[in-house]
């Protein structure tokens, strides 16, 4: 997969360089390009803001060094596509407190295309014409990490950069370990231990010890419906509860 992140603060990605997704990009399987907005921003001090039309607090990204920027990210996806056939216009995934929130689900999609291309806003936000401009060019989805306000983009990129390339082909060594997580199921994960059996007086509960694979799988089973409950009930709304009654029971 081909991603593009577009930044005034390029060295804030540099984390993407290391662990699982940095042998994945020198293994080929990500191929991750990072670029700084100023580069086209062409006045004496490489402006990127202004202040808001209507007035208000803070300060506003231009629509033109974010128009060049994107236009550059498009011809080099241009000469990429000459190479292997895209079919569709490229997503564009611009961060946003105001936009659809990610997901579990949400990865799996964006882990099927070819390329990504990340607008990273910073201050109030991106002049809203970029985002009428891009669609003509982009597949546009402003994205939220959650209900929360951060100060930029370039967090909720690393997240959603991490949460999508461990899902690419290859880049987790063990791909059932993506079956057995969070969310993969829509439950969170069931509790997990290692040696030794006893510490500190807190001991691996006995069914991890006996050997039985259906015992225990119901036992997690079970412990991931538990915990989803008491964390996270909404998640169990829409889920059939005669089978959470049934693993009650079971265990
Ligand atoms: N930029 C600022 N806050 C954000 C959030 N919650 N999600 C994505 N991008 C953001």
């Amino acid at each position: 997969m081909r991603v593009d992140v577009v930044s005034i603060f390029p060295e804030y990605l540099a984390p993407l360089r290391l662990s699982l997704l940095g042998r994945a990009q020198e293994g080929g399987l990500l191929d991750l390009e990072v670029h700084d907005l100023r580069d086209f921003a062409f006045d004496r001090h490489r402006t990127v803001d202004d202040t808001p039309y209507g007035g208000g607090a803070g300060m506003v990204m231009k629509a033109e060094p974010w128009a060049l920027a994107l236009e550059s990210v498009l011809a080099e996806l241009a000469e990429l596509a000459a190479q292997t056939p895209a079919a569709d216009l490229p997503t564009l995934i611009v961060p946003s407190p105001a936009g659809e929130v990610f997901t579990q689900r949400l990865a799996y999609e964006l882990a099927e295309e070819p390329s990504l291309t990340f607008a990273c806003g910073r201050y109030e936000g991106i002049d809203e014409r970029v985002l009428e401009w891009a669609r003509g060019h982009f597949r546009v989805r402003p994205v939220s990490l959650g209900d929360y306000v951060l100060n930029g983009g370039e967090v909720a990129v690393m997240a959603m950069v991490e949460a999508i390339g461990r899902l690419l082909p290859g880049v987790v060594g063990n791909p059932e370990s993506l079956v057995e997580e969070s969310h993969a199921d829509g439950l969170l994960e069931y509790p997990v231990y290692t040696k030794p059996s006893s510490w500190r007086g807190h001991d691996v509960p006995e069914v991890l010890l006996s050997g039985n694979h259906g015992l225990i799988a119901r036992w997690r089973r079970e412990q991931q419906l538990r915990r989803t409950a008491a964390r996270r009930p909404e998640l169990l709304e829409g889920a059939d509860p005669s089978e959470f009654g049934r693993e009650e029971r079971a265990v």
